[in-house]
């Protein structure tokens, strides 16, 4: 898809502020990528440099740039390798590097291989009872609130979920310790970036070596002990027994590496999604009524089973709608293997090139009123895997979208049917600024089912993100 003709123009974009230089711009732009990206898009065109002329960080936006970034993975590469490049020690490398994500070329072709049957419809169909039975728990427990911090309560749910579908454990306090750890490790890292990497007692670089040792001990142990468990049926299970036709396996580091990121990748975005959905519905009374009546008609009260969950065309176009507005990667990176030229510019080996599924999800010519939540959209419209990327398009597509989608919406639909949930009035809400998890939480009042939809009024920006009608 490359074009002939490379422009000699300059790259456009906002000025490098003196002696600041191109790092202003880029923490301006990721302090609010919701509302920058749409300026710069606006601003600037299709392909906007983030200090102007400098063909090193790059935005490429809009369906055509998204199939020439992702359609070609041998001169656009996955990951995050050159931003964690900084990562010295071994244990760190091997905790965050070789990953899918993180992976190209045959390298990712091999590994993915031997991780897609993990994630096959027919494994999916395996893990519905235990997202059921988890969110069934979680309800219960409940019914003696009158009030929950719902991303809190997502969050909490979707690590459950993960850690016993992924790793097999429904030892609460074990998945919660896993949690904890989880979370210590991620407070830690975000340190790593204005303290120096020096391993005494004290500094944040010890700590987070100290914690990524201890995931590594739990995994090896995990690993070991699926490789004596002939029957378990979790992902990291399927992990252990994958091979090729010629036996080659995933190697203990590998499941470590691996299995770690589907952890964090597997509960981050899916208890994102959840709440936004969550909050979408009850912030659209209309919407929420008519999703009520299609699982009423459909599973009269019911648990949704896998096989009834393809009747729920409205719930299937209300998550669709909400991945549209708020998807939880609003935009990702690539990085250029060799000199080329996208959308008509030249780049240079090396260069970083964002994409962005939130712009893309907001041009008008694609979606009519685009800002506004229409779960009924979908009904009639059709979109080209680069026009709707949700879960990324190509060869790095989301491994798990399905399981995701799965989860998702055993949980919307198990929850609304037996509770209806109201914001807490005035709360403030909006998205963080470089991911959507909601910033400030998402503070709810739980009713019994009543049907008695209203919207409350909230505050925050979400206000410039979702027209509410
Ligand atoms: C709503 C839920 C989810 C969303 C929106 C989502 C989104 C994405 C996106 C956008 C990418 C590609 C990133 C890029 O292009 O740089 C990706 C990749 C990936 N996701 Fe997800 N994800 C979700 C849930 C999950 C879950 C539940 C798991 C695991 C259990 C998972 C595992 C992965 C893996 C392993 C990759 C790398 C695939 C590859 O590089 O071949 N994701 N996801």
């Amino acid at each position: 898809m490359a074009t002939n003709t490379v422009s000699q123009k300059t790259l456009p974009g906002p000025f490098a502020l003196p002696l600041l230089g191109r790092g202003a711009n880029m923490a301006k732009v990721f302090v609010d990528v919701w509302t920058n990206t749409s300026r710069l898009h606006d601003t600037y065109g299709d392909v906007v440099a983030l200090a102007q002329g400098d063909p090193t960080y790059v935005f490429a936006f809009g369906p055509a740039l998204n199939f020439q970034l992702l359609s070609q993975p041998a001169l656009f590469l996955g990951g995050k390798e050159k931003i964690m490049k900084g990562m010295k020690d071994p244990i760190l490398r091997r905790l965050f590097l070789p990953n899918l994500l993180n992976m190209n070329g045959e390298r990712h072709k091999q590994q993915r291989h031997l991780m897609l049957p993990a994630f096959h419809a027919r494994q999916i169909g395996r893990y519905h009872d235990d997202m059921a039975a988890l969110t069934q728990r979680m309800l219960e427990r409940w019914q003696s609130l009158s009030q929950v911090e719902l991303y809190a309560e997502m969050k909490r749910l979707t690590q459950r979920i993960t850690v016993k579908t992924l790793l097999g454990l429904d030892d609460e306090r074990v998945i919660d310790q896993i949690g904890t750890l989880f979370q210590q490790l991620m407070a830690s890292m975000e340190w790593l970036m204005f303290t120096p990497s020096i391993d005494v007692p004290g500094m944040p670089y010890h700590r987070t070596l100290k914690l990524a040792r201890q995931w590594e001990s739990f995994l090896h142990a995990l690993i070991a002990q699926k490789r004596q468990e002939a029957e378990a049926t979790d992902v990291l299970a399927a992990l252990v027994q994958a091979h090729d036709e010629d036996g080659t396996r995933l190697t203990d580091d590998e499941l470590f590496s691996q299995t770690f990121f589907l952890y964090a990748a597997g509960h981050v975005t899916t208890s994102t999604t959840l709440s936004w959905t969550i909050f979408l519905l009850h912030q659209h009374p209309r919407i929420h009524a008519d999703l009520l009546a299609e699982l009423d008609g459909t599973l009269h009260g019911e648990v949704p089973t896998f096989a009834s969950l393809q009747h729920l065309s409205l719930l299937d176009g209300v998550i669709k709608e909400s991945l549209r507005l708020l998807p939880p990667t609003p935009t990702s990176m690539r990085t250029t293997a060799m000199p080329c030229e996208l959308g008509g510019f030249a780049l240079p080996k090396g260069a970083t090139i964002f994409y962005s599924p939130f712009l893309t999800h907001r041009l008008p010519e694609l979606y009519e009123e685009p800002d506004r939540f229409l779960p009924q959209r979908w009904e009639t419209l059709s979109r080209t895997p680069y026009e709707y990327l949700p879960f990324a398009a190509g060869p790095h597509r989301c491994i798990a979208a399905e399981f995701a989608l799965l989860e998702i919406k055993v949980v919307v639909a198990m929850l609304i049917q037996q509770y209806r949930l109201a914001v807490v009035p005035n709360a403030r809400i909006e998205p963080k600024g470089s991911e959507t998890a909601p910033a400030h939480g998402m503070p709810m009042r739980i009713f019994p089912q009543d049907r008695r939809f209203e919207r409350v009024p909230v505050r925050g920006n979400i206000h410039r993100l979702v027209e509410f009608g």
